[in-house]
């Protein structure tokens, strides 16, 4: 066992060459992540959650770029990574699953002849052992009956179980990363709840981590181990599940939860935290969630300190009492 991470992220920047400018989708994101761990990034649309995990597998398409900072995977430094050598990490060591699983899955191909296509991708196998294993990775994920149905195409397939499928997929190589981007918000609340089961009882079970990207905190506070909050490109707090959502320390943070249709008693409204996500485009200086926020004032102009306590960081000149 080494000592160090399986993964981590120092000061990240990744930034768009619009144009219209540069957008600072993440602008100084530093985490990092041990085997076997859950960890949810959450925040509102725009607030560079999946720039953050394209960064991480090496996806982010011009005109957008990794402008600073360091991915240590295992050590490994992936930022400037030859892509022949990222592309053999992609799907064997690190996989990812995106919120569509058309954005994975082949319509003209069988689920059988595709999965087999990725066995191979990264090693020696027959097709027999390729679709072997294949059909015993689908029953990993909950699809009955395999082995027969790996010659059903993916229109065959509900919702649900095309994204079992494209999960299956990047599980195949026993990947060490796996990143998921909002991969069940598409999916009715019962499927959605059952692959987070599964998704748990793997990471548990092989040591596989997770980066679990998702707008919705109840989805990560009954997945995750730790969280991350992201906001304008930035994290604003980090912290364990449990404690960070019963305790927020981060204004924004309080926003989020207060939002939720849960924490609202019937025939209340919901607080919606007021105003809008900035554009990344051209942010002013100082904290970004000042012009939303209810404690904000004067100093509020000066960027943020960081925040630290045992097992909290809070980006914030104002946070709330720690519990
Ligand atoms: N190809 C692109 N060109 C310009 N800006 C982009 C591009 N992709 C993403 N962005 C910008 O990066 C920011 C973060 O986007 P994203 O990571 O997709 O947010 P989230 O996943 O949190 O909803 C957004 O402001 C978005 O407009
Ligand atoms: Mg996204």
């Amino acid at each position: 066992m080494s000592a160090s991470p399986l993964l981590e992220v120092r000061d990240l920047r990744t930034h768009f060459f619009t144009r219209a400018g540069v957008v600072k989708a993440v602008e100084g994101v530093s985490f990092s992540l041990e085997k076997g761990e859950i960890l949810g990034l959450v925040g509102e649309s725009g607030s560079g959650k999946s720039v953050t995990g394209f960064s991480l597998i090496g996806l982010v398409d011009p005109p957008g770029r990794i402008a600073s900072g360091s991915i240590k995977f295992e050590g490994r430094e992936l930022v400037g990574l030859p892509p022949a050598e990222m592309r053999a990490l992609r799907g064997k060591r690190i996989a990812m699953v995106f919120q569509d699983p058309a954005a994975t899955l082949n319509p003209v191909l069988s689920i059988g002849q595709q999965m087999t296509l990725a066995v191979q991708a990264h090693g020696r196998a027959s097709d027999a052992a390729a679709r072997d294993l294949a059909a015993r990775t689908l029953t990993r994920v909950g699809i009955p009956d395999a082995a027969a149905r790996l010659d059903a195409y993916p229109h065959e397939f509900s919702g649900g179980m095309r994204q079992r499928v494209a999960i299956a997929t990047a599980l195949l190589h026993g990947p060490d990363l796996i990143i998921a981007d909002e991969p069940t918000t598409a999916l009715d609340v019962s499927i959605q709840a059952q692959i987070l089961a599964e998704m748990k009882s793997l990471a548990k079970e092989t040591g596989t981590a997770l980066v679990w990207i998702s707008h919705d905190l109840a989805t990560v506070s009954s997945l995750a181990d730790r969280v991350l909050v992201m906001y304008a490109g930035r994290i604003v707090e980090a912290g364990a599940v449990g404690e960070t959502l019963r305790a927020p320390r981060h204004p924004y943070t309080r926003g989020l939860l207060d939002s939720l249709p849960a924490m609202a008693r019937p025939g209340e409204k919901l607080n919606q935290i007021p105003g809008t996500t900035p554009s990344l485009l051209s942010l002013p200086p100082g904290c970004p969630f000042a012009p939303r926020c209810p404690r904000a004032d004067a100093v509020c102009a000066t960027d943020p300190p960081d925040v630290v306590t045992a097992s909290r960081l809070v980006r914030c000149h104002h946070p709330l009492e720690a519990a």
